[in-house]
């Protein structure tokens, strides 16, 4: 039981173990948020809530003097138009054209359901939802607040239903909104770009407001829809933080506002850009969760947290933790060049090397020889496969490989038979030229033909060929929102419905094939999302294969996302997306941590390099579960310094693996530990690779040698660590 609610006070309090979350009702009526962070005793912490006369304000209507001003009121749920001048969690328009929403305090209910809105939901848990509702225009606002007794976590969503008779316009529904006391904080974003995905950014947090957001149609590769407030010398292991992470893949929105209350709003959800959702009387609007993470023992803490959450609530149990595919993907190995003894070649050169997936990407459809046409196209390139796929899915099932395949279903080029046919599929704006995006443009998924055709021809494909793996890829953002199946008024819902589009396809694809893993892929990164994980257990983590670049989108991704759902690949060196020469040695260490993989063409590599792939796949496996569901610790961050050093426990701290990488060798350079985490300090472990033994709290307090030498810019190590008692 987390929930507990103080009927004559109205005050509401939701505990897990580690964490308070109190909220109150005002004399008012509003509903305000009194605390979020470590657990505090139930206590009425109204006494927080100083207000004064301040000028230049607009109090209350209601208020009993000028004190009761929006402005300085700590909102759950804050709308514009009445005094509070900071960021919107509501917004409408009325027919009359009025725009106030007034939401106060309706009632609550303990164990709700909440609803789903078409999108991904975490599941479990318990469920508090909280009624405001605005009497005028009868326009009711739902909060659900979900909780796990045992993980420091509130999951938000709120549902907005229409109750009176009028048409309301929705013009922003943002899943939450919190009000904390400014403690100077800064606050932590994921931004970057296509194969530069999620790079570590940190301010403080100043007068003002601070947006992440998306207007692309995905998450995108540019902002990551996750935001963290940190405490002023928060560390990896000290200090407060909260995380915030849309479970939305689609265009959103963070704010962090500090006003002049020294109060730091976070607010955030859909994009309220281009936004408006026609409301008719009886109809309500769901938004997309947003999952809120705490920490009082530093940001690692805080990832480790969602890391959890995500994996046992969110994530596909089929495969959450369970063991994944090893694949060899063939992009990086043959581009569009391939035959099908070129592939079969592939595929023989990997037999019984502990490989176990092969995934035909780009290039196997249409007449696609270049990425200028053949999208929507799916059926055989016969020219190049004259034999169709079956052979190919019949040499990986003789080899003993599973057969995986590239689609890009939500995409068409002009120069496809599906554009020819249906050039009202694609996503355009009336009488103009259409925007391309890698030479291609897009379904529109919002309708229904265009995502039948989708699942009919994707199905069949599957289905005849016995595919297990798809690589569902997205390779550009969105342009001319418009759809032919929308009046004119409801033209600014696309965004959205593109993402519920999305989902339904996704949601079609795991029930028609529970044990069909799909990989998600947007150029690389460019939808690695919550949203998205709660459908494909594994994303494809960056187009950027290079082991030192990764060692930082890696470990960028890991602020939010679990090493379970990053997928990494081995390639060739010099790498093709940054020409960088690194050694095999130090690409197989950085691409372990996560669904490990290959992405070459191994009929190409050295006789020694295969023989250290078997020995690596069979490490793999015997790590695999610790790597797919141990506790993650950063030790040293690449952003900061010249190592990249992490660490993975099992949940019983009984083995540990930890992998470095030294960025750029020293001649005569200093000698530098790594002081481990996460450890049982009062066990002795032995290092499997040196044979020594020392204490949990040696090994942590203490530090192992980095082993690095003058010599070798990128080189790598692995430590695997054993309780023996
Ligand atoms: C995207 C993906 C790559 C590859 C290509 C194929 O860029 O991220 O991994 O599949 O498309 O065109």
């Amino acid at each position: 039981m987390s929930i507990f609610v103080n009927d004559e006070e109205k005050l509401f309090f939701i505990e897990t173990n580690d964490i308070s979350y109190v909220m109150c009702v005002n004399r008012l009526g509003i509903l305000e948020t009194l605390y979020f962070g470590k657990k505090v005793g139930r206590d009425d912490l109204r006494y927080i809530c100083r207000r004064g006369c301040r000028g230049y304000s607009a109090s209350m209507p209601d208020s009993k003097d000028r004190s009761e001003d929006a402005n300085q009121f700590r909102a759950e749920c804050s709308t514009s138009h009445y005094g509070d001048y900071r960021v919107p969690t509501v917004m409408a328009t009325f027919e009359d054209g009025s725009r106030v929403v007034d939401l106060r305090y309706e009632g609550y209910e303990i164990n709700a359901t909440r609803p789903d809105g078409g999108m991904p939901t975490v599941r479990d848990g318990e469920t508090l939802k909280i009624t405001l509702v605005d009497k005028k225009s009868l326009l009711k606002v739902n909060l659900y607040y979900t909780v796990y007794q045992d993980l420091a976590s509130v999951v938000r969503s709120l549902e907005i239903v229409n109750e009176g008779d009028e048409t309301v316009m929705l013009d922003r529904a943002f899943s939450f909104c919190i009000d904390l006391p400014n403690q100077e904080y800064k606050y932590l974003s994921l931004n970057g770009a296509h194969m530069n995905e999620r790079q570590i950014c940190v301010n403080d947090v100043i007068p003002g407001v601070y947006t992440v957001e998306s207007s692309r149609g995905t998450s995108s590769p540019q902002h990551n829809p996750f935001i963290a407030i940190l405490g002023k010398n928060a560390t990896e292991t000290e200090g407060e933080a909260f995380g915030f992470n849309l479970i939305y893949s689609g265009s959103f929105q963070i704010s962090v506002e500090l006003n002049e209350c020294n109060l730091v709003r976070v607010a955030g959800g859909v994009n309220s850009f281009d936004f408006c959702w026609e409301l008719k009387s009886g109809a309500s609007f769901v938004t997309p969760e947003c999952a809120i993470c705490y920490s009082s023992n530093g940001i690692g803490a805080m990832s480790r947290t969602f890391h959890d959450l995500y994996r046992d609530h969110l994530i596909n149990p089929n495969f959450a933790k369970k063991p994944r595919p090893i694949v060899i993907n063939n992009w990086e190995g043959t581009y569009f060049d391939f035959t099908e003894e070129k592939l079969c070649a592939m595929i023989e050169s990997v037999k019984g090397k502990g490989i176990d997936t092969f995934v035909l990407d780009d290039g196997w459809f249409g007449h696609r020889d270049n990425d200028y046409s053949s999208l929507g196209d799916w059926f055989v390139y016969e020219k190049k496969l004259p034999n169709g796929l079956k052979p190919i899915a019949q040499c990986c099932r003789r080899n003993g490989l599973k057969f995986g395949l590239w689609f890009e279903p939500e995409m068409v080029n002009r120069d496809s038979v599906l554009f020819e046919t249906h050039p009202e599929w694609t996503i355009q704006s009336p009488g103009r030229p259409i925007c391309k995006g890698r030479e291609q443009y897009v379904l529109d998924i919002t309708r229904e033909d265009v995502r039948e055709y989708i699942k009919k021809v994707m199905t069949d494909i599957i289905r005849e060929n016995d595919v297990e793996y798809v690589k569902w890829d997205m390779n550009r953002s969105l342009t001319e929102c418009w759809s032919q199946t929308l009046p004119s008024r409801r033209q600014k819902e696309f965004m959205h419905r593109y993402c519920l589009g999305y989902y339904d396809l996704l949601r079609y694809f795991e029930k028609e094939f529970p044990n069909l893993i799909i990989e998600g892929c947007a150029s690389g990164g460019g939808r690695f999302d919550a949203g998205q994980l709660a459908y494909t257990p594994q994303v494809w983590t960056s187009d950027n294969s290079d082991a030192y670049h990764r060692t930082k989108i890696q470990y960028g991704t890991s602020i939010c996302y679990p090493l379970s759902a990053m997928s990494c690949h081995v390639s060739v060196s010099p790498n093709h997306q940054t020409g960088r020469i690194t050694s095999f040695k130090s690409r197989c260490q950085i691409a372990y941590f996560g669904a490990t993989g290959y992405e070459f063409d191994p009929t190409k590599i050295t006789e020694e390099e295969m023989q250290e792939i078997v020995k690596r796949n069979e490490e793999y496996r015997r790590d695999e579960e610790i790597i797919l569901t141990g506790d993650l610790y950063r030790i040293n961050s690449p952003f900061d310094t010249n190592f990249f050093t992490q660490m993975v426990v099992s949940k019983d701290k009984s083995k540990a693996i930890a992998v470095s990488m030294q960025v750029l060798a020293d001649a005569n350079g200093p000698f530098f530990t790594a002081r481990l985490q996460g450890l049982d300090a009062d066990a002795t472990y032995k290092i499997v690779e040196s044979g020594e033994t020392f204490k949990g709290s040696t090994l942590m307090g203490v530090g192992i040698n980095l082993p690095f030498c003058s010599h070798g810019d990128f080189a790598t190590a692995i430590w695997h660590f054993e309780k023996i008692d």
